[in-house]
């Protein structure tokens, strides 16, 4: 019995090998295909003449959770073949046209977070390419746009002229023989080193990571139309270090210009720790070094201490937030510190911006929130400012929100007064702008400043969720270890930027900062009366309040 169970399953897997297809003529921009996680990934092919193939994996369903979407204008006029080896009939749903399907929903959903940037469709994770560039910031990052689910990795692209309202451009990387297009970054070839450009018309050039199940190999891009099309190059793999370090876990490249020698460096992720190349054209890298103690998505980059351009320091960094300080000479990191970590939560690989013309060093950072019930998950947390300050401890990073958030502000209520918890409570929730019954919770900023009488613990909720848990007697601020810089002081001050389904906190001016889930986003019971701000603690009081709405940006 067995036996026939399984030479029929085999029929019908064989069936579906054979693949079902559908040609069509392209006229319009987008095709729609239909997607549910009830059904298994199927191979989805894509072939016309004179465009790369496209091979990836996707849940295509007759009975829909929701529609994905693909530009498809690269294929404009051609006959485009589309084969599927799972059902015939899900396929056979998929259709071109000029709008996504579901246009009209798009950025107006009930869990679309309002200040952040998420993909209209699909997956996202680490941001990629990240660079300003003739007026715009760019924004690449790691996209699957077949399901809300990893996978396919791709490089989406988004683009804006303040790092707050962004405009989804067309994905630029796409899986091909080499691999999946794993993380990597962008850098301008103002002198054409390179030789992609031309002096007149210099390129964007791009490295990426190949991932295959075998092997990760680094490869270069680039672009003659700002950043909008990415042409591969020809002679890609441009480091292949599988043997040097017998571990596929080489991956992640980040390119850099380095001026006091003249040349580029491309920090990777090689097994244990983070590998220095270098460059004089961006296809010949000569390996120099290499830094134990990081996993994935490198940084480094150079940062005045306190300000003062005389004493920069170089940060090393990885994807989980640790970085060391320490001296970099173009070609070999000299660590000057041990690991140090200023964020916490959901944050995860963060990557600087490369020619941010007033030299702030921008950092955007990815989180793994699921807008529960959305056909989207992930997103970017906001852009922060990073610099170099003096501390108790030694030097360190801080991170606070760029000044361009302010913009997304108003101003709901503000206190100088020492208010009491209670009357803190009070004030703020009489502030609140009408809150409905959870559909469309508010965005809002808090700043304010707790005042502990006790050395006990004392906080701050938010509709019953914990933003602030402050333990005096443990030093312990969400369960982190946390000193102020006047190790005697009774006082936290707290930066708060409440989306619809996350939370970022910034504490004391910067210092520490963590970011999460914002829990009542998520299935809250449609009739429950949200609780607002409670402050909590013994004999507490709280000063400086400012609570504002912010802004939608889309
Ligand atoms: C980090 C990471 C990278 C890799 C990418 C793949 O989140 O694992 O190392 O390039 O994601 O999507």
């Amino acid at each position: 019995m067995k036996r026939s169970l399984c030479v029929i399953a085999t029929f019908f897997a064989l069936c579906f090998a054979q693949a079902a297809e559908l040609s069509m003529k392209v006229k319009c921009r987008y095709l729609n295909l239909p997607v549910s996680h009830e059904v298994e990934r199927y191979r989805l092919t894509f072939k016309a003449k004179g465009v790369d193939d496209l091979s990836v994996v996707a849940r295509l369903s007759a009975n829909p959770e929701y529609w994905v979407f693909k530009d498809i204008s690269a294929y404009e006029g051609k006959t485009l073949t589309i084969t599927f080896d799972g059902p015939e009939d899900a396929l056979m749903q998929v259709y071109q046209a000029d709008t996504i399907r579901d246009v009209a929903s798009i950025y107006r959903e009930r869990n679309r977070p309002q200040f952040h940037f998420s993909t209209r469709r699909g997956w996202i994770n680490d941001p990629n390419g990240c660079i300003w560039h003739n007026g715009q910031y760019h924004l690449y990052y790691q996209h699957n746009p077949f399901e809300r689910e990893w996978g396919n990795m791709t490089w989406g692209h988004a683009t804006s002229p303040d790092l707050l309202h962004w405009t989804e451009q067309p994905p630029v990387l796409f899986p091909d023989t080499l691999g999946t297009m794993f993380s990597g970054s962008a850098v301008f070839d103002k002198d054409n080193t390179s030789g992609f450009g031309t002096k007149k018309n210099p390129p964007l050039v791009y490295a990426y990571t190949a991932d295959r199940s075998e092997k990760e190999v680094q490869c270069i891009a680039y672009s003659l139309d700002g950043g909008m099309t990415l042409h591969k190059y020809e002679g890609n793999p441009v480091i292949d270090s599988h043997d040097r370090w017998q571990s596929r876990d080489t991956r992640d490249p980040r390119v850099f210009w380095y001026e006091p020698g003249g040349h580029w460096v491309l920090v990777l992720n090689e097994r244990n720790g983070h590998s220095i190349y270098t460059s004089d054209n961006l296809k010949d890298w000569t390996y120099r070094s290499h830094v134990n103690g990081f996993w994935e998505c490198p940084d480094l980059f150079p940062l005045p201490v306190d300000g003062n351009t005389k004493d920069v320091r170089w940060v090393m960094y990885g994807a989980s937030n640790t970085y060391m300080i320490g001296r970099f000479d173009g070609k070999v990191f000299t660590p000057e510190s041990g690991k140090h970590r200023f964020s916490s939560g959901a944050i995860y690989a963060a990557q600087t911006f490369n020619n941010v013309p007033d030299g702030r060093r921008i950092q955007i950072g990815w989180a793994n929130i699921d807008h529960r019930g959305m056909p989207f998950r992930g997103q970017m947390l906001l852009p922060t400012e990073l610099t170099l300050r003096s501390t108790k401890d030694g030097v360190r990073l801080v991170s606070k929100p760029i000044a361009e958030v302010a913009s997304l502000l108003s101003p709901l209520c503000s206190s100088k007064d020492a208010l009491s918890s209670q009357e803190a409570n009070v004030a703020l929730n009489k502030a609140l702008p009408q809150r409905g019954s959870g559909e469309g919770a508010n965005c809002l900023h808090l700043r304010a400043t707790l005042n502990l009488t006790y050395a006990t613990s004392a906080g701050l909720k938010f509709d019953g969720q914990t933003l602030v848990d402050y333990d005096l007697n443990r030093n312990t601020l969400n369960g982190q270890f946390y000193s102020p810089q006047d190790p005697t002081s009774l006082s936290l001050t707290m930066d708060i930027y409440i989306d619809r389904t996350s939370i970022e906190v910034f504490i004391d001016d910067g210092l520490y900062s963590y970011s999460m889930e914002r829990r009542r986003a998520i299935g809250a019971a449609q009739n429950t009366i949200p609780k607002g701000f409670e402050f909590w603690g013994s004999d507490i009081n709280v000063t400086d309040i400012r609570l504002d709405a912010v802004e939608s940006c889309w």
